[in-house]
């Protein structure tokens, strides 16, 4: 029931994304030139982890600093070994035809079959994120959560403006699933957190959890069920209509919300705090969330030809809404785009996936 984007800065403690840091970025100071890129923790630079994965064009220096977003692809990600998962996210150069998920804090595992997503005292848990973006899909991931309390297994989408929609699962429940949504980060009172209640026991057994999202409508499904529909044209507030709209992620995480630095509902909500003496933590020396599948089956608006590579953002299409393009620009750091991130030079704009057409004709 509670936003990653609000809770994940927990697991970005990993030093290497500060060092370079100069500045922070948020809704009323974009970064400066020299660093350019705002990280989705808020960071300004201008290298990898803050031009890639999570940037966030609106608190960057130009709507084009951030690297193009690698454009969705259709796929079922099986997880016989762990060959196509990155596990050093620092070595990520941008390129999504060489790995389909990477690690970006924390560890994991193969079980021979299951990727599992481990979780120990000391790693902060553990997040993997899709290299490629989708653009309005339907994506189901087969998993086994976890089960201790204090310990939240989650598998969302999210894009770098914080458009998000979760299913989540604390762990001291094993027979429900919670599902929610989130339009740029907005924490609304009461937010939009639903629960789907009478699962069989979603550690010991494999179930099928989807986010279906399209444009009109999101639906949340539970072994090909539908458990919930939410309407795209029932969020209307003050003519701004608060739906996710842009290029998002597919993550998957098992994260520690019960320690006692996290606000005290967020540990009430998990379950309470985390219990290091668990049976399970102790034989296996971790807690963990097996992966068994992650099908992402891609709903772009405006099917994009073969020559395009990535999403980029434009100017707003409608009020508070930013215009979502197709590019062809390379998605790979020192590629075509340069080392530094900036997509500007050469930037080809080829569609406008936004209902405004006008924004294509302020671009070019
Ligand atoms: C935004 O960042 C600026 C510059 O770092 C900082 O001075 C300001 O307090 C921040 N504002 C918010 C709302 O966090
Ligand atoms: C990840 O790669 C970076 C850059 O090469 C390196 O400095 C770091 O030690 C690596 N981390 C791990 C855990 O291997
Ligand atoms: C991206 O990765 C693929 C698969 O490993 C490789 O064939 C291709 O050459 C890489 N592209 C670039 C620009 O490095
Ligand atoms: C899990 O924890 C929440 C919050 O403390 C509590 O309301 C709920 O009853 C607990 N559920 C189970 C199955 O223990
Ligand atoms: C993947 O998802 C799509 C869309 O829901 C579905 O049509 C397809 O059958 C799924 N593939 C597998 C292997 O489950
Ligand atoms: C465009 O939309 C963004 C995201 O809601 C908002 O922060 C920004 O103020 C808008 N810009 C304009 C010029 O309306
Ligand atoms: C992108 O498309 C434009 C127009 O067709 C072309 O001139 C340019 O070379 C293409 N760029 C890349 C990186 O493919």
């Amino acid at each position: 029931m509670h936003s990653l984007a609000v809770l994940l800065p927990i697991l970005s403690l990993s030093l290497p994304l500060l060092v370079n840091a100069v500045a922070t970025c948020n809704v009323t100071t974009a970064c400066p030139t020299s660093a350019p890129c705002c990280s989705e923790f808020g960071f300004c630079g201008s290298t990898q982890p803050f031009c890639l994965g999570g940037c966030n064009p609106l608190h960057s220096n130009k709507l084009d600093s951030c690297s193009p977003n690698p454009i969705c692809k259709s796929a079922v990600h099986t997880f016989a070994d762990n060959s196509h998962v990155l596990s050093n996210a620092s070595l990520f150069d941008g390129n999504a035809s060489a790995y389909d998920f990477i690690v970006e804090s924390g560890n994991i595992m193969n079980t021979g079959g299951d990727l599992a997503m481990l979780l120990t005292k000391e790693n902060g848990g553990t997040r993997i994120s899709s290299t490629r973006y989708l653009h309005y899909g339907t994506v189901t991931a087969r998993i086994k959560t976890g089960r201790w309390a204090g310990v939240v297994t989650a598998f969302i989408t999210m894009s770098n403006v914080k458009d998000e929609i979760d299913w989540e699962f604390p762990g001291n429940s094993t027979t429900e699933g919670q599902s929610n949504y989130f339009w740029q980060g907005l924490v609304t009172q009461p937010n939009h957190g639903d629960i789907t209640k009478d699962l069989t026991d979603t550690f010991q057994n494999y179930h099928d959890y989807t986010i279906d999202w399209q444009p009109n409508t999101l639906t949340f499904l539970v072994d090909g069920k539908v458990v919930r529909t939410v309407k795209k044209s029932d969020l209307t507030v003050d003519g701004v209509t608060q739906y996710p709209t842009t290029p998002a992620r597919v993550q998957l995480s098992l994260w520690p919300a019960g320690t006692a630095s996290s606000a005290a509902g967020t540990v009430q909500w998990s379950g309470g705090l985390i219990n290091y003496n668990d049976p399970d933590y102790v034989s296996a020396g971790h807690f963990y969330a097996l992966i068994k599948s992650i099908n992402i089956t891609c709903a772009d608006p405006t099917p994009p030809g073969a020559d395009i590579t990535s999403y980029v953002y434009g100017p707003n299409s409608s009020t508070n809404t930013p215009a979502v393009l197709l590019s062809n620009t390379s998605t790979n750091l020192g590629g075509a785009m340069g080392m530094h991130g900036h997509a500007g030079a050469g930037l080809q704009l080829l569609l406008v996936l936004a209902l405004a057409a006008g924004a294509l004709g302020q671009l070019l």
